[in-house]
């Protein structure tokens, strides 16, 4: 297994358009493997694969205490939703930044699993909200994108800061 860079905001790159995955084969399987070990080295409950440079519908996370129960959602939709809730969400690609952001309370998906295998997933809590920021990730957005145009300016002004120091 391997760790993969992740990309950090205002890459660009963060904001392009996944597109389907129509076969899970090995080299995809390897993917997920990759990026769970990835997510848990950076101490992450969510990784898409748009935040290491793979624009394939593709999300791993693992919301649980013990960081043993790994899910891998394949091409996933939602197919319902329910209520809304406010949460405070952080993002790997958006280090050190925590805020409050609006979401769905409830949420009922289809995806497929490391085997390729369809399934349906109801999901609310920490693992909704999850799910939800990760999906955004396929289509180009972050978090921070539900902030005020203020608030976005300054993150960004000061992980490019950050950036410009870690090249040095
Ligand atoms: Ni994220």
């Amino acid at each position: 297994m391997a760790l993969l860079p992740i990309l950090e905001f205002p890459d660009l790159r963060l904001r392009t358009q996944a597109s389907f995955i129509t076969t899970v084969d090995t080299k995809i399987k390897q993917l997920v493997d990759n990026m769970i070990e990835t997510m848990y080295s950076a101490d992450g409950i969510g990784l898409a694969a748009t935040q290491v440079n793979i624009h394939k519908r593709l999300i791993v996370i693992d919301t649980s205490k013990e960081k043993d129960t790994p899910l891998c959602l394949i091409n996933p939709e939602i197919i319902s939703i329910t209520g809304i809730e406010e949460s405070e969400e952080g993002c790997l690609s958006v280090p050190g930044f925590f805020e409050t952001v609006k979401r769905a309370e409830k949420i009922t998906i289809k995806a497929l699993n490391r085997e390729g295998e369809a399934f349906e997933l109801e999901a609310e809590g920490l693992l909704a909200v999850c799910i939800q920021h990760e999906m955004d990730h396929l289509d180009g957005k972050l978090f921070v994108d539900y902030l005020s145009a203020l608030k976005r300016q300054r993150i960004k002004a000061k992980l490019l800061k950050q950036q410009r120091q870690q090249r040095k």
